[in-house]
């Protein structure tokens, strides 16, 4: 379906689409870059340059390498250079109303073998398809930030789409380095989904003054072996960007209060402090600001700990159960998606199944919330036995 004459198109030259570009300009494809905003273009060709001067600074690639990326590159403000490409990622602003009408912009323009893909991270891509003419050509093709970076890319067919195009770009972008995993087309998909106890269970904690936010983030350190806590995680991230996405994953799932948003992390987004980027979060980043220490008890760090992780672990199961994606799926888009140590399902057979069903059996009878009901799955696995691995 692709060969190395495939000329590939990225809508939107920001965060994102600029990366995909550089990714697959990488892999010596022809790559079209449009962008409506000439200042965005000009900002991406910019970057693009600064980026490959460091790589070949750091001698990661030669300068003829560099400079062969950057000649695969084209960047344009006209949406009609598109039209030879065999497949386009779109990566422009998270709005369902303005990506419907930009892929069937392009559907006018492009073959009918062309392939779209969008890289939203929380829209539906059977309401994107849903636009077009045919649905079954369009699929989701979600990378990570950095793109150039994240070897995670998660390939989201919608209800309508063509198997045999969805096994075609997961074929090519594993060709790319990448690290693809298939994902039913379901709010957040696979890292956006079972990653949201990593911080809700975390704010729960917080709330409930069981321990201060220096003391979650050491113990999810110290006990889970995270490269980051989940109060330093969100304040890197952005408030703005991490508690939409939990809101958006919670409002798509019917208002289950398993994904709950929190209204201490809403407080700091109405009050702009979106972590690292404006020198207030969670933290203070301003010159001078007293360190947060964590008190290093071990019986309580190792409590914050197991119920993070018995959570996180819970929605692993729930997303396998639900027939989302594979158990192997799973566990590669939490560890080459966020970084996590180890997959969760293979960490819930290291835990044992059921010492995590009696953590959340025991928080079910505390709290009495449907928020800490167990997944049918454990309890089978349980019953018979059974583990991932
Ligand atoms: N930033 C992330 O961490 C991240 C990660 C994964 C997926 N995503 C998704 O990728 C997409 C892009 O995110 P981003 O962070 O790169 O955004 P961004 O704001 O950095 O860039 C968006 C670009 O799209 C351009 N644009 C807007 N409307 C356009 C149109 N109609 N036609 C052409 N260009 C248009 C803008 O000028 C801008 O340059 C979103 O759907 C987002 O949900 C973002």
């Amino acid at each position: 379906m692709f060969s190395q004459e495939s000329i590939i198109g990225v809508v939107g030259s920001g965060a994102m689409g600029s990366g995909i570009a550089q990714v697959s300009a990488t892999n010596n494809y022809k790559t079209i870059v449009f962008d409506t905003n000439a200042d965005s273009l000009i900002k991406a060709k910019k970057n693009l340059s600064a980026s490959l001067a460091k790589l070949v600074e750091k001698q990661k690639i030669s300068e003829l390498k560099a400079e062969t990326i950057f000649n695969n590159i084209t960047f344009s403000n006209t949406i009609f250079d598109l039209k030879d490409c065999s497949l386009i990622i779109e990566a422009i602003i998270e709005n369902l109303t303005v990506k419907q009408s930009v892929f069937k912009e392009l559907e006018n323009l492009v073959s009918k073998d062309c392939i779209l893909a969008s890289n939203t991270s929380s829209l539906s891509i059977t309401s994107i398809g849903a636009a077009c003419n045919l649905p079954e050509r369009v699929l989701g093709i979600h990378f990570f930030n950095p793109a150039t970076l994240m070897p995670l890319v998660e390939i989201i067919p919608g209800i309508a789409t063509d198997k045999k195009l969805a096994e075609a770009c997961q074929a090519l972008i594993s060709s790319w380095g990448k690290i693809p995993v298939m994902a039913k087309d379901t709010p957040g998909f696979i890292v956006n989904r079972v990653a949201r106890p990593f911080y809700s269970e975390a704010l729960r904690i917080y709330e409930e003054q069981i321990a201060d936010i220096a003391t979650i983030d050491w113990a999810m350190k110290e006990f889970g072996g995270f490269k980051m806590g989940p109060f330093e995680l969100m304040d890197l991230i952005g408030h703005d960007v991490n508690y939409v996405v939990t809101e958006t994953v919670w409002t798509q799932f019917y208002f289950d209060p398993r994904f709950k948003p929190s209204l201490s992390q809403k407080r700091l987004l109405e009050a702009k402090f979106l972590g690292k980027k404006t020198g207030k979060g969670f933290y203070d980043y301003s010159e001078g600001a007293e360190p947060l220490l964590p008190k290093k008890d071990e019986v309580l760090g190792r409590y914050i700990f197991n119920r993070i992780i018995c959570m996180l672990i819970n929605e692993a199961c729930d997303t396998a159960n639900l027939g989302i994606a594979s158990v192997n799926d799973i566990d590669l888009a939490m560890t080459k998606g966020v970084n996590y140590p180890k997959g969760l399902l293979m960490w819930a057979d290291e835990i044992g199944l059921s010492n995590v069903k009696n953590t959340l059996q025991d928080l079910y009878n505390l709290y009495e919330e449907d928020r800490y009901r167990t997944c049918p799955l454990i309890k089978k696995m349980v019953n018979e036995a059974k583990t991932f691995y």
